[in-house]
């Protein structure tokens, strides 16, 4: 049976209404015998604590609509994801969830979903060049202003401020848009000789060891002479953090991050790492379960946003973030529930 998904791209900005009729829908989990769906939960990684969170609170949500989730993690391996992918594709799933350790890569695994009628839905970092069925992120690129608008704010009224910038991973779309980002906002500073940027480097694969090394060649190029490092998330802000301790300069250099990692948390509230990126992990993986298991069972779906990914406008569903420092750390992660206070003051001055 060739059942159809329709998605719906509502052009917020002209309030036109356009529909995709997506020729995809698998066999739905009637056909395959199966009393509940089964959603494919295809991972880069379980090695960093944020994508444990989003693992558990996707599977738990998805539960709660009635559906199953199979859960491969590729270990930050292409090869491997591939394979996972196609694991999942033998067991069936009515949907994929696909969350790319290299998003070129993973056009592939889109294309062999597809070949088996199965729909796909890339989950916080965008698969490029094929044609994708549905994008769910984070604003990525406000992440990257809101990290440089933190840095910019503390440039000095005479003088400038002297700046380490360490990317993430090249593999992935969102650490490019994080630069973007940042970008928009330091470029206009970096021009008026406002802020210099000392030394720059990607973090292979997000990983903070080489975040480390990245702060160590900045420390032999420069001396310890700058003001600020844009760390592009708590990950990498911790391998900063650890290189700045080593120096005797940990809490003298303002670090940025992103995710609100509990050591992120733990680091802001001792004065180490100056601000995070809180972003809502439980709204995503709740929304992202919701339209997974719609796809899943053929409903219609609503995306108000499109980002084209070299190949096609995909239908996208972008969340909103929140900075977070010392002061209102309280007011945000923990309030939330996304920290417990007990955690992230534990030990604190
Ligand atoms: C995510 C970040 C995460 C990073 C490393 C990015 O794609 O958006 O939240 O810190 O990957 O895993």
């Amino acid at each position: 049976m060739n059942l159809r998904i329709l998605l719906v791209l509502v052009s917020c900005a002209l309030s036109v209404t356009t529909g995709l009729v997506l020729s995809r829908g698998g066999s739905g989990p009637a056909a395959s015998g199966r009393s509940r769906p089964l959603i494919g939960l295809s991972m880069d990684t379980l090695k960093e604590e944020r994508w444990l969170t989003d693992r558990d609170l996707f599977i738990k949500r998805a539960a709660e609509l009635g559906a199953d989730v199979q859960v491969q993690a590729a270990n930050g391996d292409d090869t491997r994801q591939i394979t996972d992918v196609q694991t999942l594709i033998t067991s069936k799933v009515d949907t994929l969830v696909i969350i790319p350790h290299n998003g070129e890569a993973m056009a592939k695994a889109v294309t062999m979903a597809h070949e088996a009628g199965i729909p796909v839905l890339s989950y916080d970092r965008l698969i490029t060049g094929c044609d994708l069925d549905l994008y769910m992120t984070f604003d990525n690129v406000k992440v990257g202003e809101m990290q440089a608008k933190f840095i910019a704010d503390k440039v000095p009224a005479t003088g400038k401020l002297r700046l380490v910038r360490i990317y993430g991973a090249r593999t992935d779309n969102n650490a490019k848009l994080f630069k973007q980002g940042q970008d928009n906002v330091l470029q206009p500073l970096i021009t008026a000789g406002k802020v210099e940027v000392l030394h720059e480097d990607w973090a292979d694969d997000w990983k903070p060891e080489n975040a480390k090394k990245i702060t160590n060649a900045a420390i032999t190029k420069s001396g310890p002479n700058f003001d600020a490092i844009l760390a592009s998330n708590d990950g990498t802000a911790g391998g900063a953090v650890q290189a700045l301790t080593e120096e005797g300069l940990a809490g003298k250099v303002l670090v940025t991050g992103q995710d609100a990692d509990l050591a992120g948390c733990q680091r802001i509230v001792n004065g180490t790492q100056a601000m995070t990126v809180y972003k809502p992990v439980k709204n995503l993986a709740n929304s992202a379960a919701e339209v997974a298991v719609k796809m899943a069972t053929h409903r219609p779906l609503i995306a108000k946003s499109a980002i084209n990914n070299g190949k096609t406008d995909v239908p996208s569903i972008l969340l909103d973030i929140i900075a977070v420092t010392k002061d209102n750390m309280r007011e945000t992660v923990v309030k939330d529930g996304f920290r417990a206070e007990a955690d992230v003051y534990q030990g604190s001055k």
